[in-house]
């Protein structure tokens, strides 16, 4: 096949970081080539170079697209070259429609006013490629993330790109969104166009990609077949090492922390009941949408609960705001950080200390002294990669923003964690990083419920399961006895009640 691109001698450095050095990646036509490294190894700067965000360092730097030796100056320049890019975060305006969205800056024209027709049909016609049945007309807001993306390719194939990039696409999909995206991408190969797939999920790999190369510490490390790349030689190349398993025995059974009482809630979850002891960790598995976010949120207070009890340490509570929630020793790790978790635009350190103000301040000891010193011991334990504290958090890597998010947390010296998705989009070395704080947590005694939706990671970490499926447990089991089939059967297990 022929070589779409090639780079080399590509490095980044950011302040006193280096991002990227003496790095080099090679795509050919119709390959799906994935792109894989630790959390802040330089997958996405390297992308953004790529898409002409960034501009490398030097004078070594050597791009060649489609045969030609270029220079990208800008994200317009890229597109032109036929380069798009899907990102980690979105880029589609959420207060214009569908097909303004793709068609942004290209609006085909009658005379003087856009001819709305005519983008509408287009918009469609693409959309359909993709057998998406997403309405033009609709607003992007309204959109859920599987289709934001669908729309994003939409507009890449609008726009003749022959190269497409994809950073974490699966990270917040469901299984048959993943599916669908797939389906798509093995589309898009046959006819030729070259894919670049950035991911940390490294068991799908095999079902779609060609090659895989893996970056670490802002260099490549190795570029192989898929085929000669199982996932025990890929982790050995991100990390250097052998990564353990996290198991541990059981903790026994101790006093009751936290009892809910038939929770219900208008946002899609019905009389669900559990408890939570202390030092327990007790996972809850299920699909997305099965309505363990929905019941979260609303033990957190964010959403309203329409009936049913909440009890901690035996006393009824009632929690009305996050703040009550706060109050009664609850912490809330939100799956999505960027919506909830962080203020991208403040430093590591005023992220850390937003969250431990009230408390540091309830002594009286709010001194940059006292944050520093418990920013700095976040940062070790979470181990979040970064030039200082006063780093902005919009530097970060993505894997290390939901680090500052869980540091974030800690730091409020909870007695229950309600962690959702906690290790979304963290590399396998730092996962077991945080498997580790996880269970140093529950040894101090805290309670923690643990939403995920990989069951390995619920299996390894849980002391309990209950399995979530259409807005109600479906299944208590214990994560020794029981396996992923088991658990997948009551995940899809509508109607059975437990
Ligand atoms: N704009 C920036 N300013 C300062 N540092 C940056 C900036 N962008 C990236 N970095 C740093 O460069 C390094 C590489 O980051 P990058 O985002 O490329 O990692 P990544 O491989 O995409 O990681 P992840 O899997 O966590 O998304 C990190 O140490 C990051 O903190
Ligand atoms: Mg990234």
């Amino acid at each position: 096949m022929e070589t779409i691109l090639s780079l080399s001698g590509i490095s980044k450095t950011f302040g006193g970081i280096r991002a990227l050095s003496d790095a080099e990646f090679s795509l050919a036509a119709g390959e799906i080539h994935a792109l894989v490294g630790a959390n802040g190894a330089g997958k996405s700067t390297l992308i953004k170079i790529l898409t002409g965000a960034h501009r490398p360092d030097g004078d070594c730097a050597s791009i060649e697209l489609f045969g030609k030796r270029v220079s990208i100056d800008n994200p317009a320049h890229a597109r032109e070259l036929g380069v798009s890019a899907v990102y980690q975060e979105f880029s589609l305006i959420n207060t214009l429609s569908v097909a303004e969205n793709m068609y942004l800056g290209k609006l085909p024209k009658k005379g003087p006013v856009v001819d709305k027709k005519t983008m509408t049909g287009k918009a469609r016609e693409y959309l359909a490629k993709l057998e998406s049945d997403i309405d033009p007309a609709a607003l992007v807001s309204s959109l859920s993330v599987a289709q934001k993306q669908m729309v994003e390719i939409a507009k890449a194939l609008s726009n003749d790109s022959r190269l497409l990039i994809l950073d974490e696409p699966t990270a917040s999909l469901s299984a048959s969104e993943v599916e669908h995206l797939f389906r798509n991408l093995k589309r898009l190969r046959e006819q030729g166009i070259g894919i670049i797939y950035v991911s940390h999920r490294l068991e799908e790999l095999p079902v779609l990609v060609d090659r895989v190369t893996v970056f670490r510490d802002g260099r490549h490390i190795v570029t192989l077949p898929i085929a000669e790349a199982p996932k025990p030689v890929i982790i050995r190349h991100m990390v250097g090492r052998e990564v353990q398993s996290n198991r541990r025995p059981p903790r026994a059974g101790a006093e009751e922390l936290l009892r809910a009482e038939c929770l219900s809630g208008p946002t899609g979850f019905e009389g669900v009941s559990f408890s939570l002891k202390k030092g327990e960790i007790l996972g809850f598995a299920g699909l997305a949408g099965a309505g363990r976010t929905e019941t979260a949120r609303a033990m957190f207070g964010v959403d309203k609960l329409s009936s049913g009890k909440v009890f901690i340490e035996g006393e009824e509570v009632s929690i009305k705001c996050p703040r009550d929630a706060i109050s009664h020793g609850i912490a809330f790790i939100t799956e999505d950080r960027k919506e909830e978790g962080l203020v991208l635009g403040l430093s590591i350190l005023e992220n850390l200390t937003m969250a431990i103000f009230r408390r540091l301040s309830r002594f009286g000891v709010i001194g940059s002294r006292a944050d520093k010193d418990e920013a700095g011991s976040s940062i070790q334990r979470m181990g979040i990669k970064c030039a200082s504290a006063s780093q902005k958090v919009r530097a970060l890597s993505g894997g290390n923003q939901q680090k500052v998010v869980i540091g974030k947390w800690l730091a409020t010296a909870p007695s229950i964690l309600i962690m959702d998705e906690p290790t979304r989009g963290i590399d396998v070395g730092s996962k077991s990083q945080i498997y580790d704080v996880i269970h140093a947590l529950a040894d101090e005694g805290k309670g923690i419920i643990l939403i995920s939706s990989e069951i390995p990671e619920i299996l390894e970490l849980s002391d309990r399961v209950i399995v979530f499926a259409g807005g109600k447990p479906t299944a208590e089991l214990d994560p020794v006895k029981t396996n992923q089939d088991e658990i997948l059967h009551y995940a899809t297990a509508h109607g059975v009640s437990a």
